[in-house]
Order: structure tokens, then sequence, then C-alpha cells
């Protein structure tokens, strides 16, 4: 029997341990699952909704550590990490994606000597800059078990100097969260709340420091919108860093011209997955989304420089589009122009099978015998 902590901190953690926590509780001889929330996000709508959407179990630890500049927000996760491990001695602690808490746990287990797996290893945009790159290099050379969502994460890692036996190709569990939920979202009444149902809109996500911290590149990205903004409606959930900026730069006059630009508060997981699955296009510079869309087939222009996940723009609709407003422009409106392919099925990267948590929990027992 395996004890496992599995530790969730931001947003976008809560999608890839749902599934693997319901598949240890249901494999209840072999694992004894804890789930620990380090409170890194906190608003009812950044995080709770998220344990109701997708039935994860009510944290049995919760640090509340909040928000803070990287250096104290990594630090109080270490401090209050630290006696709650050395209390619950578990067998392992699993980590996911590339937030400080991901990090920050890591670090206190690999000098307790705990095992630490991390979930979607490997992911590399190269680009030191985001401060997620830095998490997910130290997270990789620290963790005992590197659990990878697609190949190009085996070999960066190989590139490491990683040895072979640390590296488990297993998939990509958020699609295991999406697969599992696209019929109950069905029951969100997201676009008729917002008056959209069954018309073209677009889907927008914003809140890279590099995008939303600099005035200027904010302020350009708000240009293109503009313009795309005047073939179809584009719905904006909010993230709270974005909302912060919007009145610190003084933008809330313009975007409060901009009518087709609808921002609304962050969204659930069930209404976000029924606004983009229902979207023509979405816009974005988060990471997973850029992975939710190539799964279902939707175009997706991704605001940033680069991607850690490379797979997306080889094999599915994901395009890189950076920050320049002609650039981003031109490619939504390429995208618009393009015939619809609703006829053909989305081009799905391997192992993005619904099936990746139990591939994570056969990788863990093998490990864990060793
Ligand atoms: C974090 C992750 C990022 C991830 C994002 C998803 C790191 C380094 N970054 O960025 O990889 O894509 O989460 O959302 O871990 N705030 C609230 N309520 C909350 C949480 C945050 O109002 O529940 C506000 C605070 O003012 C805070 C700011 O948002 O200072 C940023 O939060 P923080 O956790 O520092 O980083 P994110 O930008 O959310």
């Amino acid at each position: 029997m395996l004890k496992v902590i599995n530790v969730v901190g931001a947003r976008p953690n809560f999608m890839k341990v749902a599934p693997i926590v319901e598949e240890m509780k249901r494999r209840a001889e072999e694992f004894a699952p804890l789930v620990l929330h380090t409170g890194q996000h906190y608003d009812a709508q950044m995080s709770d909704a998220f344990f109701r959407d997708l039935g994860l179990p009510e944290p049995d630890v919760y640090l509340g550590v909040g928000s803070g500049s990287h250096a104290v927000q990594t630090a109080a996760v270490m401090q209050s990490f630290e006696p709650v491990v050395l209390e619950l001695k578990p067998d392992w602690v699993l980590v996911v994606g590339d937030v400080n808490s991901t990090l920050a746990c890591a670090l206190v287990c690999s000098k307790l000597g705990i095992k630490v797996a991390h979930v979607e290893a490997g992911l590399r945009s190269r680009d030191r800059t985001m401060p997620e790159e830095i998490n997910r290099l130290l997270t990789d050379q620290l963790a005992d078990l590197l659990l990878t969502p697609s190949e190009d994460g085996d070999e960066n890692l190989r590139r490491e100097g990683i040895p072979d036996e640390r590296i488990r190709f297993v998939g990509n569990v958020m699609i295991d969260s999406l697969f599992g939920q696209l019929k109950r979202a069905e029951t969100s009444r997201v676009r008729e709340e917002l008056g959209i149902a069954g018309s073209d809109y677009a889907a927008l996500t914003l809140h890279r420091p590099s995008n939303v911290d600099e005035r200027e590149t904010f302020a350009r990205i708000l240009d293109a919108l503009e313009e795309i903004s005047s073939r179809l409606p584009i719905i904006f959930p909010v993230h709270p860093r974005t909302r912060a900026r919007i009145g610190e730069f003084g933008l809330t006059e313009r975007v409060e011209r901009m009518q087709a630009l609808r921002l609304i508060e962050p969204l659930g997981y069930l209404d976000f997955l029924r606004l983009y699955s229902g979207a023509r296009l979405v816009l974005t510079d988060s990471g997973g989304i850029q992975e939710e869309t190539t799964a279902l087939g939707i175009p997706c222009l991704t605001l940033r420089e680069n991607t850690e996940r490379p797979i997306t723009v080889e094999l599915g609709t994901n395009r890189i589009v950076g920050t320049n407003t002609h650039k981003i422009t031109q490619a939504a409106f390429a995208a618009l122009d393009a015939p619809r392919e609703s006829n053909q099925p989305p081009r799905i990267p391997p192992l993005w099978d619904g099936r990746t948590a139990a591939r994570i929990c056969d990788a863990l027992l093998e490990k864990g015998n060793q």
C-alpha cells in the first residue's frame, strides 16, 4: 500500500490531480491518497469551483500560503509543507505542472529523502524569463519519477542527463479530465447566459506576467483584440492578476469602450469547457488551453513567443503568434476565414486518451516496489 500526498496549489493543478486521486481511490488496496492544497490560489473562482466541478475531495491538508513575490510564496510553501511531510511520512509526494507550489514541495522532499513524482515532466519553452521554466527545470532535476505527457519531454530530459530509469511516458492527464467531463459540461448554461448560444464567438484568456505586467505589450494585444472583435464577440474571463493590471495601467475605459470584448469573472472548469468547446477561435497565453483545444480540434492562437508544448503546433491546432498586433490580427482572420474542419476528427497526440491516470498509478507501483 502506497501512501501518496497529491499536491495542488494553483488553478491549472486541479484538473491534473483530480483523475489521479480518483484512480488511487478506486485502487484502495494499492493506494492511500491524500490531497494537500498549498493555498497558492485561494479565491472561490480560482480554487473551490474546481474542486466542485472535478469531484476532487476536500483537501486533507490546507497550507493557506496565499500570494506573494516568487521568493516569498515559494519559501512560504516550503516552510509550511516541511512539518506536514515529516508528520505524515508518505511513501511518495506527487506534484504536477510548473507552478511555484510544484517546485517548493519537490525541493522540501528531496532534502528529506522522500520520493517525488512529477506529472507533466520534461516540457521546455527554453525561455528562462518565464518563472514556470525555472520551476520545470529544477523540479525535473529533483524528482525520482518523471512522468511525461509527450515524447518531446523524454528527449528534453535525456538531453539534460536524466537517466532513462527515472522517465516514463504516460500521456497527458489533463485530457483524462477533459474527456471525463465533456458530457457533464453540456449541462452548463454559460453560452445561454452570455447570449452567444448558436452564434460565432471567440474565447480569450490572458494572464502571463510577460503579457499583462508590461503596459506596452498589453496595449498591443488590446489593439489586436479591438480589430478581431469587429468580426465576432470575444468572451474574456479575466484572471485576478490581469484585472488588477487593467486598473493600474489606466486601461479600464479603453477596455469598456470595446463593446464586443466582453469581460467576465473567471469561470469554473465545466463552464469554461463549455465556453471554449463552442468557440470559433481561442486566443490564449495559457499552457493547458493549448492542449485542450488540440484535443478538441478548436483553432488556438497562442499569444507568446514560444511554447513548452510543441506537439500542439506539430500535430494539433495551435499557432504561436507572439504579441505583435498585426501578426495576431492576421492569424485570427486567417483562422476565421479557413473552412471549418468539423468533418475531420482532431489529430490527437499519442496517449492523450483519457487513461493517463491509470498509467501514472502503474508507474508509481512499479517504482514504489523497487
Ligand atoms: C500562477 C502560476 C502560473 C499559472 C497561473 C494560473 C506560478 C509561478 N505561476 O500564476 O504558472 O499559469 O497561476 O492561474 O506559480 N490572486 C487572486 N486570487 C487568487 C490567486 C491569485 O486574487 O486566488 C492574485 C493575487 O493578486 C496574486 C496574483 O493574482 O498576487 C497572481 O497570483 P500568483 O499565484 O502569484 O500567480 P498567477 O499569475 O496566478
